[in-house]
């Protein structure tokens, strides 16, 4: 298994940190702008490595990352803030420089986008790849999925793993929690609408909290890609709902956003028909709207 990481951050070394822990990757390549940054960060996680499973760490550049059965992007230009937009054309920058040599290079790879604005990012990266769309993935609402889980987890005492609730729609301030198939063990979370409503705010609110107090956030979302990947190299058909390329679901279409997906070892595939409220439906077509104005700011620039 070959996993190269673009952009060596806060989130991209807190990803390679999570693929040591897991074990499951024999080569890791990591790409960076700041050379000296990336062989000190491919040093220590070699040593890491030495604690789980040995693995070959190489500081490298584009043309290492040739083969990669999945190629995390993890990379960010100017402007990112708190605003997970505010970067959107710097980034867009880096995708239309980037993403077509990588998708040569790896013709079989797993796009996994972690670069914000998310929905925007992955469905940059499905038009620049030209690889087929089950292939680009966007960490999209795993991460919000599970700020919730563990919101509600502490609610009613069941391990977050056990309850089925999903964040839906756009990883921004137009995601929704689907609470009306939020479930554990076939049954009903037992808790009032009010309070479900309370979490689902807060689980939006939670990423703008951590950058407040920390400055970034990353080990979340690394986690979340980590997660991924494992079930892309074990071919484990879990379900998770990840940010991927929408074809006709609730009336959306041409944009990518978070659906309950079943990721593989050929990235998604299939997305599920989640049963969603009338209104549940109106914030999915919103999640689109807002995609899709910003890809229209990309697209004229
Ligand atoms: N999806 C999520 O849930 C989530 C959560 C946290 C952060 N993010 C996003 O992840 C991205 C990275 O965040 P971060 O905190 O790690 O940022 P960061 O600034 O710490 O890291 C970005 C890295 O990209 C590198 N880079 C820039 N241009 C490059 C190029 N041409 N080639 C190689 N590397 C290049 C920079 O040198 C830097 O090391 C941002 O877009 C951020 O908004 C997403």
């Amino acid at each position: 298994m070959k996993v190269s990481i673009i952009g060596v951050g806060n989130v991209g070394s807190s990803l390679g940190v999570a693929l040591v822990a897991q074990g499951l990757v024999d080569q890791l390549v990591l790409v960076g702008r700041r050379k000296e940054k990336v062989v000190g960060e491919a040093m220590d996680l070699l040593h890491a490595s030495a604690f789980t499973r040995p693995l070959d760490v190489i500081a490298g550049d584009m043309a290492d990352t040739a083969e990669s059965d999945v190629v995390a992007l993890c990379v960010a230009g100017k402007a990112e803030g708190p605003v997970r937009e505010g970067g959107v054309i710097s980034n867009a920058e880096l995708f239309r420089e980037m993403i077509p040599a990588l998708a040569k290079a790896s013709p079989r790879a797993v796009l996994l986008v972690t670069t914000n604005p998310l929905d925007v990012m992955t469905t940059l990266a499905v038009q620049l790849s030209g690889l087929p769309p089950a292939q680009i993935i966007g960490s999209g609402t795993l991460l919000d999925t599970m700020r919730l889980r563990v919101l509600l987890s502490r609610e009613c005492g069941i391990h977050p793993d056990d309850i089925r609730a999903y964040v839906l729609g756009e990883h921004g301030d137009s995601q929704f929690a689907a609470l009306s198939s939020a479930s554990s063990g076939g049954a009903r979370l037992p808790l009032k609408s009010a309070l479900l409503n309370r979490l689902a705010k807060e689980t939006v609110a939670a990423g703008l909290d951590i950058y407040r107090m920390k400055g970034y956030t990353n080990h979340g979302v690394a986690f979340a890609a980590a997660r991924i990947i494992r079930a892309v190299a074990l071919d484990t058909h879990e379900v998770m709902p990840v940010s991927t390329l929408v074809h006709g679901s609730h009336g959306v279409r041409d944009v990518c956003l978070s659906l309950p997906a079943v990721i593989g070892r050929k990235g998604v595939l299939k997305t599920l028909k989640v049963e969603l409220t009338a209104e549940e439906v109106q914030a999915f077509r919103r999640s689109a709207k807002v995609v899709k104005n910003l890809l229209r700011r990309v697209a004229a620039v």
